[in-house]
């Protein structure tokens, strides 16, 4: 079992879906979630052997997966991961852009570009950088549809809610990058009508939600199962779904 599609071309009749950050936390169980759905699953991980480790164990369970190499924050890395889709598929259905990097937290009066830099490399350009890269291969699917994966802390009314605990955590990077990748997805949405740009954000907004993955030390009070809820929610909505929105799992959240 799994592996089904390494040396061929994807059947016609199923869907396929690109993962960034698939090996762990939220990307890794968006994986599982969709593979159990008969997806082909292009596993992102820019460490090929935690990629390996994790591609296996859904293919062990069955899944159609395609471990893909792929550092966002690298034009070369991107270009092959390109490469690689393309010798399995001439279409591309979905597309997730999950990888993100938290920075540290470094207080504004602190914060330098140094600081935030890399984590706009990884939450901003890197968004841009696949999306740009595998549109193409997305033109080419019936329906297409991206999925941003950004945070209740990139929306201006959480974070400048005061009940909301991510009002008081003075910060820069992190925020902001999510904030701006908000704003880039409704203007992909806006220009390119015939795909699907939407985001979602894993935790539950108005209940001050979080699932627990390692980026906030397993934290969270969410599984990673119920963090995922809006990521699949958005991935498989049909042809006259929606485009431009911002949901959690309980529903739209406030841009
Ligand atoms: N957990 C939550 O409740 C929550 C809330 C709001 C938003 N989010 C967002 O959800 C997404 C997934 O986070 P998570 O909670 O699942 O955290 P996680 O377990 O730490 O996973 C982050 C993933 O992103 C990958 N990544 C980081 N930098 C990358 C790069 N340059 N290129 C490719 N992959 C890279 C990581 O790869 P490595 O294993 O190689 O580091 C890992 O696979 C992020 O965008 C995060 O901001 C999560």
């Amino acid at each position: 079992m799994g592996h089904l599609v390494l040396g061929g071309m994807t059947n016609a009749e199923q869907t396929s879906v690109l993962i960034t950050g698939g090996n762990k936390g939220l990307g890794f169980e968006a994986a599982r979630r969709l593979g159990e759905h008969g997806w082909t699953i292009f596993l992102g991980s820019r460490d090929e052997g935690r990629g390996r480790a994790a591609a296996d164990k859904l293919a062990d369970s069955g899944a159609n997966v395609v471990m893909v190499p792929l550092d966002v924050t690298s034009d070369d890395s991107v270009s092959e991961a390109v490469r690689l889709v393309r010798q399995h598929t001439d279409r591309l259905d979905v597309l997730i852009n999950n990888a993100g990097a938290p920075g540290k937290v470094v207080a504004p009066a602190d914060a330098t570009v140094d600081d935030i830099h890399s984590v706009y490399d990884t939450n901003v350009y890197g968004p841009i950088r696949v999306t740009h890269a595998f549109l193409p291969l997305l033109r080419a699917a019936d329906h297409p549809r991206v999925v941003m994966v950004s945070s209740g802390g990139g929306s201006f009314a959480v974070v400048t809610d005061p009940e909301q605990p991510v009002s008081k955590m003075h910060e820069l990077a992190y925020s902001s990058s999510k904030a701006a990748l908000n704003m880039i997805t409704v203007r992909y949405a806006q220009a390119l009508p015939e795909i699907k740009f939407n985001v979602a954000t894993p935790g539950e907004v108005a209940n001050r939600k979080f699932a627990a993955t390692d980026m906030n030390h397993h934290t969270g009070e969410l599984t990673v199962t119920e963090g995922t809820d809006s990521i699949v929610e958005l991935a498989m909505i049909d042809a006259d779904g929606p485009t431009g929105i911002f949901i959690d799992r309980l529903g739209p959240v406030a841009w």
